[in-house]
């Protein structure tokens, strides 16, 4: 397995399928174009296989010393083997490399998989979003992960 930087057509297509087998309102196509014009900002990785060149994949921002995470998600049919762990690991070590070594996101309180996936990888609960979410309307948990001393 290896955690790479998006880098062709290919592997867009392969992030938007996983978005459309992942959430209700998916991130469109216009919105990753756009991410992708912006690169210094905006990054995307993807989490290949042998079998499978996007397997998931995770969008954040870097601003200064810190890393927003936008999404993250496997494809439905390889989830709970660990893949998302080590995305996120994998991540988390390029973060670190730029000299980001704080990350932020939220999260759907109903989501216990990716709640646990990021209480596993150090994420701590820093407050909460209203009805933050729509489709359905829920709450938003924001997680922390501050430097490992
Ligand atoms: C959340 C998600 C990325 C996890 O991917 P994954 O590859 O299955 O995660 P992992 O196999 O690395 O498992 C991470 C932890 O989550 C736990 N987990 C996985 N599936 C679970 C489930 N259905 N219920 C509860 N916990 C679960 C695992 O048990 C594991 O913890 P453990 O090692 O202590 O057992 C995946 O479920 C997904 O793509 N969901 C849809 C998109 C999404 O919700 N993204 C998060 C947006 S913030």
């Amino acid at each position: 397995m290896t955690v790479e930087r998006l880098a062709t057509a290919g592997d867009l297509d392969g992030v938007l399928a996983i978005e459309d087998a992942s959430f209700n309102n998916p991130t469109t196509r216009e919105w990753y174009e756009a991410e992708l014009k912006r690169p210094e900002v905006c990054h995307i990785y993807v989490l290949r296989t042998l079998e499978c060149p996007v397997a998931g994949f995770c969008a954040f921002w870097r601003v200064a010393d810190q890393i927003h995470i936008n999404n993250l998600a496997v494809r439905p049919e390889l989830r709970g083997q660990g893949l998302a762990s080590h995305l996120l690991a994998g991540v988390m070590a390029e973060s670190a490399r730029m000299g980001a070594d704080r990350a932020t996101l939220e999260v759907r309180r109903s989501n216990a998989p990716a709640r646990r996936l990021y209480a596993k990888a150090g994420f701590t609960e820093a407050g909460v979003r209203r009805n933050y979410y729509t489709q359905p309307v829920e709450d938003a948990l924001v997680l922390v992960r501050n430097p490992v001393p």
